[in-house]
C-alpha cells in the first residue's frame, strides 16, 4: 500500500475504547506498507499530570508524553507481530519502511504532537494523505456540543487555521488538529482526513480511499 500514513489518536486508548482498537489492529493487519503514528492517549496524560504536579519543566512532560506514544507504538507494532522497535526519528522510520515495508512510530522530540510527526512522515514518505483517526467523526463551524454547530466535510488549510486560532472556540475544546500539522500539510499539499475511530468500516474506507464520513483538509 503507498496509501496515506496513519495518525491513531491516542484517545483510542481508552479502557472503554479498547473494542475499537482491537478492531483497527484486527484490519490493519489486513493492509499491506502501513506507515502509522500513534498519540500517548490517557497514559501520557496521566504520567504528564503527575509530573506537572510535581513542577517538571514542559520539555520534561513532552519528553513523558513521548515515552507514552512510544508505548502504545509499540503495543500496536506487537500486535501485528512486528520485531522491529519502535522507530525514534522520522529518518529511522524511513530506513524502517525501505527494509520492512511498514512501519509503526510513536513521538520524536519536545514541542510538539504526533499529528505533526504524522505529516512529516507523510512528506518523508512522499504520501499524498494522512488519516487522523480520532475520538471525532467531524470538525464542526462551532463548539460541538452547541446545538447549532454543522459538520464541515471539506474545508481548506488557512480556513482550518483560522478557525484553530479564532477565539469562538472554547478553552480545552478537542480540535483534532495543531498548527503545526496544518501548516506542513499545507506547504506540501497533503490531505488530510479526519475520521471517528469508532465505525471501522469508515475508518477503512478513508484508508483505502473510497467515499467516507469526516472531515477533509485540502
Ligand atoms: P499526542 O500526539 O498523543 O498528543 O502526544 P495529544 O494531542 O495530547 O493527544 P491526542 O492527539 O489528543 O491523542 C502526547 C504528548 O506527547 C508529547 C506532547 O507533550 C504531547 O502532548 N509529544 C508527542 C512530543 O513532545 N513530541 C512528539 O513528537 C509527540
Amino acid at each position: 500500500m503507498s496509501g496515506p500514513v496513519i495518525s491513531l489518536g491516542g484517545s483510542i486508548f481508552s479502557k472503554t475504547d479498547e473494542k475499537y482498537l482491537l478492531e483497527f489492529i484486527e484490519r490493519i493487519r489486513e493492509e499491506e506498507g502501513y506507515a502509522i503514528v500513534v498519540g500517548g492517549g490517557p497514559i501520557a496524560r496521566d504520567q504528564i499530570s503527575k509530573l506537572r504536579a510535581i513542577g517538571a519543566k514542559e520539555y520534561y512532560l513532552d519528553m513523558m508524553g513521548i515515552q507514552a506514544t512510544r508505548l502504545n507504538a509499540t503495543m500496536v507494532s506487537l500486535a501485528l507481530g512486528n520485531l522491529m522497535d519502535v522507530p525514534k526519528s522520522i529518518d529511522e522510520a524511513v530506513r524502517q519502511m525501505k527494509l520492512y515495508k511498514r512501519v509503526i512510530m510513536g513521538g520524536t522530540e519536545p514541542g510538539h504532537t504526533t499529528d505533526a510527526v504524522s505529516l512529516l512522515l507523510a512528506e518523508a514518505l512522499s504520501r499524498e494523505t494522512v488519516v487522523n483517526v480520532t475520538n471525532v467523526d467531524y470538525l464542526y463551524d462551532k463548539d460541538p456540543k452547541l446545538k447549532d454547530a454543522k459538520k464541515i466535510e471539506k474545508i481548506s488549510y488557512s480556513s482550518a487555521v483560522e478557525m484553530i486560532t479564532s477565539e469562538k472556540r472554547g478553552a480545552g475544546q478537542n480540535f483534532p488538529l495543531d498548527i503545526l500539522s496544518l501548516n506542513i500539510a499545507r506547504r506540501s499539499n497533503i490531505k488530510i482526513k479526519i475520521v471517528s475511530f469508532r465505525d471501522s468500516l469508515n475508518v477503512f474506507n478513508a484508508i483505502t480511499g473510497k467515499k467516507f464520513r469526516g472531515t477533509t483538509v485540502s
